[in-house]
């Protein structure tokens, strides 16, 4: 899982920032973690509390969730880059505000720019906002594959519930799932 130069120095930028207030309450940023080669970049909303405590992303509840999720659908985390749109915490989890995200957008942009990924798999409505995607149902656009511009450069996404919704509500869990099958299915396609 080697992370290439230019990861490293994001990820040393990340933990150090201050570019907005969400600084002042974190106990540590989230940068991210995975290799500069993966195929996929996982993209979540923010880290929660366990993520803030151990400054890695997606390890509390809804990470173990999402986890045995990718594994059902034939997915490897450990093959994926993991992050999140907003590298630190809002307080009490609330939903990040947009200059937040746009203070973060840099990070996030160097971060996709260096991995390349075939495909970004973007978790909830604010991962999509985050690639300035424009959703008005999430639902409308989840399992779909989408070509988009970010940063002037294109990329390919797929869109799916954030696993919160998924972990409250039963009902929409095989949905997730086929939503991430179609995921493993779009990268086999373009495996080489
Ligand atoms: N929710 C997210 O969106 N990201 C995390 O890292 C953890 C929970």
């Amino acid at each position: 899982m080697a992370e290439s130069e230019q990861l490293v120095s994001i990820s040393s930028k990340v933990v150090v920032c201050t570019l907005c207030g969400l600084s002042k309450s974190r106990t540590h940023a989230v940068p991210g973690e995975g290799g500069d080669n993966s195929k996929l970049l996982i993209l979540g909303e923010a880290p929660g509390r366990y993520e803030d405590a151990s400054g890695r992303p997606f390890v509390g509840m809804a990470g173990k969730f999402l986890d045995k999720y990718l594994e059902a659908a034939g997915i490897r985390r450990e093959d994926a880059f993991v992050t999140n749109v907003v590298k630190c915490r809002p307080p009490k989890n609330r939903k990040p505000k947009d200059f937040e995200i746009k203070a973060c957008r840099p990070y996030l942009l160097g971060q996709i720019r260096s991995i390349s990924p075939s495909l970004i798999l973007a978790l909830g409505k604010t991962a999509c906002e985050g690639l300035d995607i424009d959703v008005d149902k999430l639902l409308q656009i989840t399992g779909k594959i989408m070509k988009i511009k970010f940063g002037g450069e294109d990329f390919t996404v797929l869109a799916a519930f954030h696993p919160s919704f998924p972990m409250r509500f039963k009902s929409k869990r095989d949905r997730f799932l086929a939503d991430l099958k179609a995921a493993k299915a779009y990268l086999d396609s373009v495996q080489s």
